[in-house]
């Protein structure tokens, strides 16, 4: 280390960061750069804390010095100098190197900051629009840098378990053929072939089929999927898929596979110890039990069907709903007699006309001629001590009942529960339900159209390869991970024959031009020797979120979209020049 007087000021590497240094490095001459986190002056004495992304130490600037620097917050400044242990009362246990300070022989301003847009702090609650915008800053931020540091770990750790298990990852193309996969595409206009588009892919699906029938029997990919539909706190227009498939497989070896990858990731970059397999459950006992097909599985307060009671009842909403092939169903919340108010009850009832109900009926059983609520009138004496024993109800609880069609009474009373577990605090911390949910059904109507649609993808094999009977009863062998109540990913065992691909596209309605136009390269290949196969793709931004506690997967992407899609940071999308319309052959309507 050369002294003060001979720095090279055109050498700016630095021999430690900002974290690194301890009471073993006092007496030893170091260089430090960073950004100003901030500054104290002591009168005489400048005290500046420096930061990059492995922590912050701080920087004592003697008068003689500070003359010739001045700092503002944000600066990146070089500092040379030497580390001094801190007094007994000077020490900051709160911070990493916080037993020594860096007393400055030379400090440098290697780049000026302009007014930061909002401080570099971990609690901040600027509008996120501004955060978005000046994103660089917001990175800075400790919450920020630690997110994506575990995001690097996570998805690496991930790669290594697959690659482990002998997949090979194989790059996919984004210049795709458009190919419907529920969401809209996003296309991008051919210079080359006038009129003609590509679209971006919303996942891999018909290319990692294909590789299967090329014979690259285990496939992974960290693979970027694009789908114009609308956002929420759980989606994003351009994701991360872990997006993988393999051959003579059935769903247990997928399973299996999965299962390994993620105890090993959690164990590796979490020190967690995940059960050595998820629990199953098929979708028909979710929709009973959650009243969704991800159910938070971390606390009960679980659906009950009382049909036979309802259909019994003097209540005619109720008789009439099961006469009518409904449902009525109800949750107890235990002890909601107080700790839900009256006064609670006119929002949820707005919460459950939200998802659909016509009305929410409720009942406080109460002591002995205490009851309370719409229902009480017909819960009098024997039928209510009968429904009270069949729901393992007390006196102390609130039950809450759904009359409607079926998937209506799922719907209503399943968001209740979770709305009210939220509200109540019955969801407990730290714990990480894995589960899978398998047999979906094959395929569900399409409201507007009245068509079939497929529940997960058109090239999901059916559980019955005959594919006889009524299309709404047929039970698919798709199948999701769910964690704590979020879909983590989706996938299935495949159709491997063309035959059963037709009659699946003859049932959806899919005429023979409109598959050769869309999948005609896909059935193609289908038909030169295809293995049978299955695969699975993991949402990367939603598990790494949720590891962290986050609810919103915008914290583990360094530059996320708004919800309206766009980047405020570089303001995509924009408008372009009309030559670069005119090369690609676009004349935007007039008025645009
Ligand atoms: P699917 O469409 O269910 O399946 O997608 C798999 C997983 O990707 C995540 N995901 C998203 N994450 C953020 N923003 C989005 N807009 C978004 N959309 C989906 C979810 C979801 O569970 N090709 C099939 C998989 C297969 O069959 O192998 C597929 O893409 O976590
Ligand atoms: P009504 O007799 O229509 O005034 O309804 C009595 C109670 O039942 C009210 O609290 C309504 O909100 C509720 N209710 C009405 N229809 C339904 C339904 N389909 N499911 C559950 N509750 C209902």
């Amino acid at each position: 280390m050369s002294t003060p007087g001979e720095i090279d000021t055109t050498d700016w590497r630095r021999t430690h960061t900002c974290g690194e240094l301890r009471t073993a490095h006092v007496g030893a001459q170091v260089r430090l750069n960073g950004w100003v986190d901030g500054r104290r002056d002591h009168g005489g004495v400048y005290f500046l804390d420096l930061r990059d992304r492995y922590g912050t130490t701080q920087v004592v600037i003697d008068e003689e010095l500070t003359g010739e620097v001045k700092l503002g917050p944000e600066d990146v400044v070089g500092v040379w100098g030497e580390v001094v242990a801190r007094g007994a009362e000077n020490r900051n246990p709160a911070l990493a190197t916080g037993e020594i300070e860096v007393l400055a022989k030379r400090v440098e301003v290697l780049s000026k900051s302009k007014v930061p847009p909002f401080e570099v702090i971990d609690d901040l609650d600027t509008a996120i629009e501004t955060r978005l915008r000046y994103r660089y800053v917001d990175l800075r931020r400790r919450p920020l840098q630690r997110n994506l540091a575990h995001r690097s770990r996570f998805i690496n750790a991930l790669r290594r378990a697959f690659e482990d298990e002998g997949f090979l990852e194989i790059e996919t193309p984004v210049l795709n053929r458009a190919t419907p996969e529920g969401a809209r595409d996003y296309l991008v206009p051919s210079r080359v072939h006038p009129g003609e588009f590509y679209a971006l892919p919303q996942s891999p699906q018909l290319f990692k089929q294909i590789l299967m029938v090329a014979g690259y029997d285990r496939y992974f990919q960290v693979a970027r999927c694009f789908r114009d539909e609308d956002l929420r706190a759980d989606r994003q227009p351009e994701f991360t898929q872990l997006d993988m498939e393999m051959s003579f497989v059935e769903e247990e070896d997928v399973f299996a596979i999965w299962e390994r990858a993620l105890r090993r990731t959690f164990a590796e970059t979490m020190q967690l110890d995940l059960p050595a397999t998820f629990p199953r459950m098929r979708w028909s006992e979710a929709m009973e039990r959650f009243g969704v097909d991800k159910p938070d599985t971390r606390f009960g307060m679980e659906l009950q069907g009382i049909d036979a009671w309802a259909a019994a009842s003097e209540f005619g909403v109720f008789r009439d709903c099961v006469a009518g092939g409904g449902r009525v169903m109800a949750i107890v919340v235990a002890g909601g007699r107080e700790g839900v108010s009256r006064g609670q009850m006119k929002p949820l009832e707005k919460t459950a006309k939200e998802f659909g109900a016509k009305g929410l009926a409720w009942w406080k059983p109460g002591e002995e001629g205490g009851a309370a609520g719409p229902m009480a009138r017909w819960c009098e004496g024997a039928p209510g001590a009968r429904l009270m024993e069949q729901l393992g109800a007390s006196a102390d609880d609130l039950v809450l009942f759904c009359a409607d069609r079926r998937e209506i009474t799922w719907r209503v009373l399943g968001q209740l529960r979770l709305v009210l577990a939220r509200q109540l605090g019955l969801v407990p911390e730290g714990r990480w339900d894995f589960l899978w949910v398998t047999h979906f059904p094959m395929f569900e109507r399409d409201e507007a159209s009245g068509r079939w649609a497929s529940s997960h993808h058109p090239f999901t094999a059916p559980e019955d390869w005959s594919l006889s009977g009524d299309p709404g009863d047929m039970c698919s062998r798709a199948y999701d991970l769910v964690l704590n109540g979020w879909e983590l990913g989706s996938g299935s065992v495949r159709i491997h024959r063309g035959d059963v691909q037709q009659r699946v596209f003859d049932l959806l309605g899919i005429g023979a031009d409109e598959q050769r136009q869309k999948f005609g390269f896909f059935l193609e290949a289908l038909s030169y020797g295809a293995p049978p196969h299955g695969g699975f793709a993991v949402g990367l931004d939603r598990l790494v979120a949720l590891t962290l506690g986050l609810d919103n997967i915008r914290d583990v992407i360094p530059f996320p979209k708004t919800t309206s899609a766009s980047d405020l940071m570089c303001e995509a999308p924009s408008p372009v020049a009309p030559e670069q319309l005119e090369e690609v052959h676009i004349q935007l309507r007039p008025g645009l």
